[in-house]
């Protein structure tokens, strides 16, 4: 008897150890979760985390994004991150509790392609904002309908999730709408591949209809054209049955104002029909006319694994927003100025029953100078984590050699970048920080797949370009000679120089004649170009691959391109079969 009260007390005590920490104390012990485990990586989360937002308020509200960020360095690595957006602005009386407390967002368990999701990132720098400067964050905000704009200063108050207002006041502000957030954090400012400078410029690329102006804290400016007018557009669904997880189901019915367990599920989900529904109804042992309330665990419990195994149909692939493969061509033409490309865009595919598109884009040559590869998700760039993503996982299947690269360590040697972007309603990442793409098979086959349709694409080209260089060495030749023996030619035969010149010339510009309609006749991208109409794009294709083969001052770039394009005319005219 005594041993069991001792017990008791002992039970006791160890109980009284437990208690309930609010949601930002639990990320103020685990930053880490957040992306904030680093200076140099804190500075790009809290960049990355305004931006993202500023990007998906302008595409709800259908504005062309003009988005300015600013970094100043300001003494001991605290830094000042500003970024300002010309999007609708924030509702004046939620600003503290979007900044102030984690978990309030406008985008929630939505299935929409966002780049936001859990109504966590603004708040997120604030924290870390908070731990290492003991500053607050300010936001200065204006929406459309109202004459003033207002500013905030504001902390969050750990123990209970919520805001902190130190500073709230009417401010004059000339746009018609538009945010602009302040934030002072210790970090770390640095060049190279996980920088903030190439997180803006990937961002640029993936998003070609934003303007981002960008300032290093060295000063340096960077300004990224807007270069299409089209803005993405974000097509919300109900959530898919397979895309959540039981808590909250429980939560949806729990909250229902849905009055029959029948229209709880056909209302509530997407691709959950009436006769879908009673099966799964049926299979859960439930009447479909009763309160959705009334259910104890053990029926939500059975009812959550009636939907999971129930077969539905997936969430119509429309709601997801890609590029498309014009787009992903004219901006890596743009940002990375490459020699060559090609873009894929696959069809849907499904993991867990939730719709996902990859697509991927290839630059090879031109400025760029080293083997890379792009990640994106829903078109935000990851900098962060490559081992853990499943676009990583997807290059290490592709046997390079198969397509003509040479190998160093894993990836090819050749000058070439990959663009991977993932989009869904719903994608699944390894970590709240959304830092990669969790490597669900389904997810990494699609990928693969991706990559290997744009690098056959390459590598026709790669090997139509070896095949040249031969030709570039007959030019070689051929002027070499021609040059030597002008002198000779043109003394012994009594001729001018310049008119033997003239005649050597001749005779290279009919070899490249020929070439170029060879050129014509078996290089797939530049039929399809043709074909498309886009006879710019297949000059410069042609131009670029017998630019080298001319370097030797025989023709300016002028005269070569209109060889080209007298050579296209002519077949075009004469309706050659070349382009069949
Ligand atoms: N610049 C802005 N303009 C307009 N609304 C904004 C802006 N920044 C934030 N918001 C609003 O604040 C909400 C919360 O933002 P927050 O970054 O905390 O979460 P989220 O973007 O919804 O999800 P995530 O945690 O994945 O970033 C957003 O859902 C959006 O409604
Ligand atoms: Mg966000």
């Amino acid at each position: 008897m005594k041993e069991k009260s001792k017990q008791n007390i002992q039970e006791i005590e160890l109980y009284k150890k437990f208690k309930r920490i609010s949601v930002a104390e639990f990320f103020e012990r685990n930053r880490h979760l957040l992306g904030f485990d680093s200076p140099r990586k804190a500075l790009l989360i809290a960049v990355k985390e305004y931006v993202d937002n500023s990007l998906d308020a302008c595409e709800e509200y259908r504005i062309l994004p003009d988005i300015k960020v600013e970094i100043d360095r300001l003494e001991n690595d605290i830094y000042k991150v500003i970024v300002e957006d010309n999007g609708p602005g924030i509702p004046y009386e939620n600003v503290p509790e979007i900044f102030g407390s984690f978990l309030f967002g406008s985008k929630f368990h939505r299935f929409i392609s966002t780049r936001g999701k859990q109504g966590i990132g603004a708040s997120a720098v604030t924290l870390y904002s908070q731990l290492t400067t003991k500053e607050p964050v300010e936001i200065i905000t204006k929406m459309k309908n109202k004459e003033k704009g207002i500013k905030y200063k504001i902390k969050i108050d750990v123990k209970t999730n919520t805001p902190i207002i130190l500073e709230k006041e009417e401010v004059e502000m000339k746009k018609e709408s538009g945010t602009i957030v302040k934030a002072k954090i210790i970090g770390q400012y640095i060049k190279g591949k996980q920088s903030v400078d190439e997180y803006i410029r990937l961002t640029a690329l993936i998003n070609p209809h934003a303007n981002i102006i960008y300032k290093n804290p060295d000063g340096e400016r960077f300004v990224y054209k807007r270069i299409i007018n089209e803005i993405p557009e974000l097509k919300e669904v109900k959530p898919h049955p397979y895309g959540i997880e039981l808590g909250y189901f429980d939560r949806l019915i729990r909250e229902t104002k849905e009055e029959t367990l029948l229209n709880f599920l056909t209302k509530t989900f997407s691709s959950v029909g009436q006769n879908t529904a009673m099966e799964v109804l049926k299979k859960a042992k439930l009447d479909p006319d009763i309160d959705p309330k009334s259910l104890n665990d053990d029926q939500i419990i059975k009812l959550y694994n009636a939907l999971q195994n129930a077969k539905l149909r997936a969430i119509p692939s429309k709601y997801i927003v890609t590029l498309g493969r014009d787009i992903i061509l004219k901006s890596m033409e743009n940002i990375l100025k490459p020699e060559y490309m090609a873009a894929i865009k696959r069809r849907p595919a499904l993991y867990r029953g939730i719709p996902f598109i990859v697509e991927v884009g290839i630059a090879y040559g031109g400025e760029i100078n080293e083997f890379q590869y792009y990640r994106f998700a829903n078109r935000v760039p990851l900098l962060y984590k490559p081992g853990e993503d499943a676009i990583t996982h997807a290059l290490k299947e592709i046997n390079w050699k198969h397509y003509g690269f040479e190998v160093e360590g894993e990836f090819p040697k050749d000058p070439m970048a990959i663009l991977v972007h993932v989009a869904s309603v719903w994608l699944p990442f390894t970590s709240e920080s959304k830092e990669a793409i969790a490597p669900y098979d389904e997810i990494v086959r699609e990928i693969e797949l991706g990559i290997k349709n744009a690098l056959r694409e390459l590598s026709i080209y790669i090997k139509k370009k070896r095949a040249l260089e031969t030709i570039g060495d007959k030019y070689k030749n051929l002027y070499g000679y021609g040059l030597e023996v002008i002198d000779s030619l043109s003394s012994i035969l009594d001729i001018e120089k310049e008119k033997v010149e003239e005649r050597v010339k001749e005779r290279i510009k009919k070899e490249l004649v020929n070439d170029i309609y060879e050129i014509l006749k078996s290089v797939r991208e530049v039929k399809n170009l043709l074909k498309e109409g886009k006879e710019d794009r297949a000059v410069t294709l042609i131009k670029n691959m017998l630019k080298d083969t001319v370097k030797i001052n025989l023709l300016s770039e002028k005269e070569l391109e209109d060889m080209i394009v007298e050579v296209i005319n002519d077949v075009k005219k004469n309706k050659l079969s070349l382009l069949s």
